[in-house]
């Protein structure tokens, strides 16, 4: 199973949550390669700050040829996340062919809503090569306790992937943990925060599931 989570607009919070995702599965003792494909190299300089034994491998992988090089890679593990790049559509493209599963996050805002226009346009182009790749979105950086905003959830009704039942807050300690090479199941493994990517993972597992299972 190869995850990607992509989005062409960056800072929406690729890495972190590629990272976090990575470590909860990791966790459950699953054999985790997580995919750093954006030349900025945010996974591969995390993993070198790191001094704590790595929960699951990082590699650079930022080549529009991914989706031929990573199936030979990829059999080697139980789990394959990438952690894609921003803006450059080579890399984009071949991140979401490589992928079973595209989970796209997005902050809750129309504006970042209506700007998956652009990453929809591509996973879609991507289906008509290969139809079994699935997509879904994710809120990420929700304010507190306050409700996503009906209008933003009705934005979500123009693309033809779903928005998961689930959504991970705005939190200092994903910054924090990921400053020391660590994520935020292992510095608050009981937090609020380790909470909702452990919900996330569960959804992913669900959906991926289904999917393989159909
Ligand atoms: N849920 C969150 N709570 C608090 N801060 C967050 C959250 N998600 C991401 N951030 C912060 O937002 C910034 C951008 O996040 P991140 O680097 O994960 O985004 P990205 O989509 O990978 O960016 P790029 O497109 O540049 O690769 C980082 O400073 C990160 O710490
Ligand atoms: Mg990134």
């Amino acid at each position: 199973m190869i995850i990607g989570v992509l989005q062409q607009k960056g800072g929406v919070g690729k890495t972190t949550l590629a990272l976090n995702i990575a470590a909860a599965y990791a966790k459950e003792g699953l054999k985790v390669l997580l995919v750093d494909a954006d030349p900025q190299g945010s996974a591969l300089t995390w993993s070198s700050v790191r001094e704590a034994p790595p929960l699951f491998a990082v590699v650079g992988m930022p080549k529009p040829t991914l989706h031929k090089e990573l199936p030979a890679v990829a059999a080697d593990y139980d789990l394959v996340i990438i952690d894609g790049a921003p803006q450059v559509k080579e890399l984009v493209r071949s991140a979401i062919l490589a992928s079973d599963y595209v989970l796209i996050p997005v902050q809750p805002s129309p504006f970042d809503v209506w700007s998956c226009a652009d990453i929809v346009a591509l996973v879609s182009e991507a289906q008509q090569f290969k139809p079994s790749i699935a997509a879904g979105f994710v809120i990420n950086r929700k304010i507190g306790n306050t409700a996503i905003g009906r209008d933003v959830k009705k934005a979500f009704g123009q693309f033809p992937y779903p928005l998961l039942k689930t959504s991970i807050s705005q939190r200092v300690s994903f910054a924090e943990a990921a400053a020391q090479g660590l994520t935020v199941i292992e510095t608050a493994p009981s937090s609020p925060a380790a909470w909702e990517i452990y919900e996330l993972t569960e959804i992913l597992k669900t959906t991926t599931h289904e999917r393989t299972a159909a």
